[in-house]
């Protein structure tokens, strides 16, 4: 059986339940594990034939922990079957919600000398309760901008699960 791992680098969760979802999707097919970005030291690469890693975006940016891990890892991931994954909430809108067209994405493959063999965008959450006065202002106010849902006592989640058993079927299939 093929091992993959998957790697998540989360602030409120919702790129976590997206590899939760890919793991149940997955692991009749594929012996899989799964960590936090934060425990990376205990992953050893070489042991699995693919790596998955989904990363979300926190005002316009992926976290440095992303690109020290990829910095760090770059001869590995060079060497395996490699995927990756954004979770932003641009990606709900319609023209930004592919690899080729999310610009969160667009912005990460300049950014870094690594070509994962598999790309996905997916839409994330808004969960204005969760959030602190100022994260919740600022959100509200640019999903005003983009004409996005601002009750603040809302909670919204844009995930189009259909596709991330897309990419999951994809993730299969290489
Ligand atoms: C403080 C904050 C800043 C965010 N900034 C952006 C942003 O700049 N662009 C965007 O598309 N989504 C932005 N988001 C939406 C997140 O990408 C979305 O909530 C995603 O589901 C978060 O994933 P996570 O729960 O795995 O961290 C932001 C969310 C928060 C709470």
């Amino acid at each position: 059986m093929q091992k993959a791992v998957i790697i998540y680098s989360t602030t409120d969760g919702q790129t976590k339940r997206i590899c939760e979802f890919l793991v149940q999707k997955l692991k009749a097919k594929i012996d899989i594990d799964l960590f936090s970005i934060d425990d990376i030291d205990q992953v050893e690469l070489s042991f699995y034939n693919k790596i998955i890693i989904g990363a979300s975006i926190r005002y316009g940016k992926h976290s440095p922990k992303l690109f020290k891990f990829i910095e760090e890892n770059i001869q590995i991931l060079k060497e395996k079957f490699t995927a990756f994954f954004s979770v932003n909430v641009v990606a709900r809108k319609e023209g930004k919600n592919t690899p080729d067209t999310n610009p969160y994405m667009k912005k990460f493959l300049q950014l870094t000398n690594w070509q994962p063999n598999l790309l996905g965008v997916f839409a994330g959450k808004i969960d204005y309760p969760s959030y602190k006065f100022t994260d919740k202002q600022m959100i509200r106010l640019i999903m005003f901008i983009t004409k996005g849902p601002t009750d603040t006592s809302g909670s919204f989640e844009f995930t189009n699960w259909k596709s991330v058993e897309e990419f999951s079927d994809r993730l299969l299939q290489n």
